[in-house]
């Protein structure tokens, strides 16, 4: 289960990237917006809660930039939101950050390279290995402020 949400800005976005991963048979959970003007920090806030519960693997992030989602899920304990707008970096955050959450910009990306991009943060795994120390050591910065 994949959590998925965006401001008012990723709407038509969102709703592509949901259409694109649902036929490959991946399912969501959409917690907004449907339209209505909104702030992205509380979507920000609800999509990373269900990716820190576990009851989603990851999480999807939209607002116009993608870097004021990415700011705002930052901050939640156990979550590694990456802004993506390109493939290599897409594939290396899953698989060297083991990034829980990605973050996209619709107005900086098409909608076409947003549903690429989805699947490849989706379908990439976690290298391991040394990444995991540093992984550890992000997580002490955390512990630690
Ligand atoms: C909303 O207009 C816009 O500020 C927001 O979508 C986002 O780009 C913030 O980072």
């Amino acid at each position: 289960m994949i959590a998925i949400g965006c401001d008012h800005a990723g709407v038509e976005m969102k709703k592509a990237v949901i259409e694109a991963l649902s036929e490959k048979g991946f399912e969501f959970k959409d917690m907004g917006t449907d339209g209505e003007p909104c702030d992205y920090p509380v979507i920000a806030e609800a999509v990373c809660g269900l990716v820190t519960s576990g009851e989603c693997e990851k999480g999807i992030l939209i607002c116009g930039t993608g870097i004021g989602m990415s700011i705002a899920a930052n901050k939640i304990n156990g979550i590694r939101a990456a802004l993506c707008s390109d493939s290599f970096s897409t594939k290396f955050t899953r698989l060297h950050n083991d990034s829980n959450v990605m973050c996209m910009g619709a107005r900086t990306l098409g909608c076409g390279l947003a549903c690429e991009l989805a699947e490849i943060f989706v379908t990439t795994g976690f290298e391991g290995g040394r990444h995991q120390r540093r992984i550890d050591l992000v997580s002490d910065i955390e512990a630690r402020n």
